[in-house]
């Protein structure tokens, strides 16, 4: 937590005698509410600060709840894709936002954005084991069994993919959970058993499920619930 003026004077806002004018004059904003004390304490990554009108956008950290619809590549930008950025609207994109890991280009489901590096790193770093689930069709008739083979693990050439849950939900559809995702995984570990993805869509990132009221390519920021719970889980 850190005084209003002292982090405007810092963000280079004016010097700390100026800053205190504008505050006090009813310039600045803190989450739409107009502070008149330069000594208000915040915590600058997590509120929308606006000196008028303005809003100090880099500082904020924010997450985003993407349906991701087919068709739109895993990037910040592209010369010839279209980008799951480009699904954000300008008032809500910022030059430092970016996507938690990937999802092929035709694979639907839960995408998160944000600009907050270092909970991003965590979410996919190996070490903390942030489960991810998928819901699959496949082109071929599903052997239970078979599929059940891939919670013991399935050798990739480069690494041995596991699943630490999985079930087949009708002939030629099912779920699986993994921890770990490398580029093609789920693709690459139903291949390995013979079965061809037609439709991939991530439905669980973590503790977090994708909201069914999202249009694909719609969006909305995380509830503080949610955030909490996803900071839980890299704890
Ligand atoms: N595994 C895949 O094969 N593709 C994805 O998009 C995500 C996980």
């Amino acid at each position: 937590m850190e005084r209003l003026d002292k982090i405007l004077a810092h963000l280079g806002t004016g010097t700390r005698k100026e800053v205190r004018s504008l505050i006090r004059a009813g310039l600045v904003t803190v989450d739409d509410t107009v502070i008149t004390d330069p000594g208000y304490k915040i915590d600058p990554e997590h509120v929308k600060i606006e000196v008028d009108g303005q809003e100090l956008a880099y500082l904020r950290h924010i997450y985003i709840m993407m349906n991701k619809p087919s068709g739109y590549i895993t990037a910040t930008e592209d010369r010839f894709q279209s980008t799951v950025l480009d699904l954000i609207d300008p008032s809500d994109w910022r030059r430092d936002l970016f996507p938690v890991g990937r999802l092929d280009k035709d694979t639907e489901g839960l995408l998160l954005l944000t600009n907050d590096g270092a909970l991003a790193h965590m979410l996919t770093a190996p070490k903390y084991k942030v489960p991810k689930k998928y819901y699959f069709e496949t082109m071929e008739e599903i052997d239970e069994k078979r599929l059940r083979t891939l919670l013991e693990g399935v050798d990739l050439g480069d690494f041995i993919a596991k699943a630490t849950s999985v079930e087949k939900l009708g002939p030629k559809e099912g779920v699986l959970v993994i921890e770990e995702d490398k580029f093609h995984q789920v693709k690459r570990m139903c291949a390995a058993l013979g079965y061809t993805i037609v439709y991939l869509e991530r439905t669980e990132f973590g503790p977090l499920f994708l909201d069914r009221s999202l249009p694909r390519g719609g969006y909305r920021y995380l509830t503080e619930e949610e955030l909490a719970s996803l900071k839980e889980a890299v704890r």
